[in-house]
């Protein structure tokens, strides 16, 4: 008997405050056309002064778990992926399950940046298919507004914030196919948040803020991108044809559409939510995934190629029969 790991839940959760092109173009020397143009964002959400990382996962968890029709008590396994945890710790993960009251799980935290949600797909396919765990929760939650330096037009534009769940359950039926994931530490200085804080002497006068060369980022995430596509594929012996979703990380539409084009796919087959959301991290491909389940786009069956790259850099992919 195979025992696969299948989707039996999903939630999302956005806060209310939206920040558009305009109002930033107000205190950076930018514009709505040249962000739009060059990234397909128009606005993005900004999370209040009393939301966190865990308050946001809450909600997109209860969502996730509510739409399972699952008791709480049966989750073996909570893993949160944040870059922008309430506390260095306890971690996210644990501030989820205490505030879900959830006693029987081990809870922790993934750091993979943006990949951050593939990466804990990765870890709980495992738990799940070797029998260790039979339900896990798996929630991807950023307050990137709070580690974007807002008087830095070149990363101020592009990111959001957003809370994601996906609750994964053992099943004999088909579910997550196979799941991969990279990194590669040489890419570090093109893309990273210090933590002053816990820095070396040398270090410490930087600001916790995101620091990035967009342009440089923008080419390996492309040819990556590329190579996971194929790595997915050829894994799973499928064609190109055989993907009915692309569900891919939320970063910049021309990202999005060179994988896409890769894949041969029309842009009616990608989930594309960053015009209003931005990059929301570690939470985009799980808000956008959870979008399309619930407008009714991805339907039960059909086989969804979930991507993600991030700082690291590291990289990964999920082929996920819904
Ligand atoms: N508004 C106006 N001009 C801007 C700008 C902004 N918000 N940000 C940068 N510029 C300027 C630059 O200063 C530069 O000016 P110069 O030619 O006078 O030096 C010019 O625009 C081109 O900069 P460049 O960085 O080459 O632009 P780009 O076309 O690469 O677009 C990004 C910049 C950030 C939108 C793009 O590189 C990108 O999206 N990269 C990927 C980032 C990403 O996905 N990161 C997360 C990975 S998980």
């Amino acid at each position: 008997m195979i025992r696969y790991s299948r989707v039996i839940g999903t939630g999302g959760y956005l806060p209310e405050e939206i920040r558009t092109n305009e109002e930033i173009s107000k205190t950076v020397d930018t514009s709505d056309s040249w962000i739009y143009e060059r990234t397909g964002i128009k606005s993005r959400r900004i999370a209040g002064p009393n939301e966190s990382a865990a308050s946001m996962a809450e909600i997109a968890a209860r969502q996730a778990i509510e739409a399972a029709d699952c008791d709480p008590e049966t989750i073996d396994l909570i893993i949160v992926a944040t870059g922008t945890p309430d506390h260095v710790y306890p971690s996210t993960g644990c501030l989820l399950q205490q505030r879900l009251g959830i006693k029987n799980a081990a809870a922790f935290d993934v750091q993979a940046a943006c990949s951050g949600s593939i990466f804990a797909l990765n870890i709980a396919d495992q738990y799940i298919k070797s029998g260790a765990a039979k339900k896990v929760l798996i929630v991807g939650t950023e307050v990137c507004s709070r580690i974007v330096d807002w008087t830095d037009r070149g990363t101020c534009i592009l990111f959001g914030d957003g809370a994601g769940a996906i609750l994964l359950g053992a099943s004999e039926q088909a579910g997550v196919l196979s799941t991969h994931i990279h990194s590669d530490g040489e890419f570090k200085d093109l893309l990273y948040c210090p933590n002053p804080q816990a820095a070396t002497d040398t270090n410490k006068s930087e600001l916790g803020f995101i620091s990035m060369r967009g342009n440089e980022v923008f080419k390996v995430a492309v040819n990556t991108l590329g190579r996971i596509v194929d790595e997915t594929l050829e894994a799973n012996k499928m064609n190109k044809s055989d993907i009915d979703w692309l569900v891919p990380h939320q970063a910049n539409i021309r990202i999005i559409m060179a994988t896409a084009k890769k894949l041969k796919m029309s842009m009616n087959q990608v989930v594309v939510t960053l015009e209003n959301q931005g990059n929301t991290s570690s939470a985009s491909v799980l808000l956008a995934f959870n979008e399309a389940i619930r407008d009714g786009r991805i339907k039960r069956g059909q086989v969804v190629l979930l991507e993600a790259f991030g700082a690291g850099f590291t990289w990964g992919s999920a082929l996920i029969k819904y």
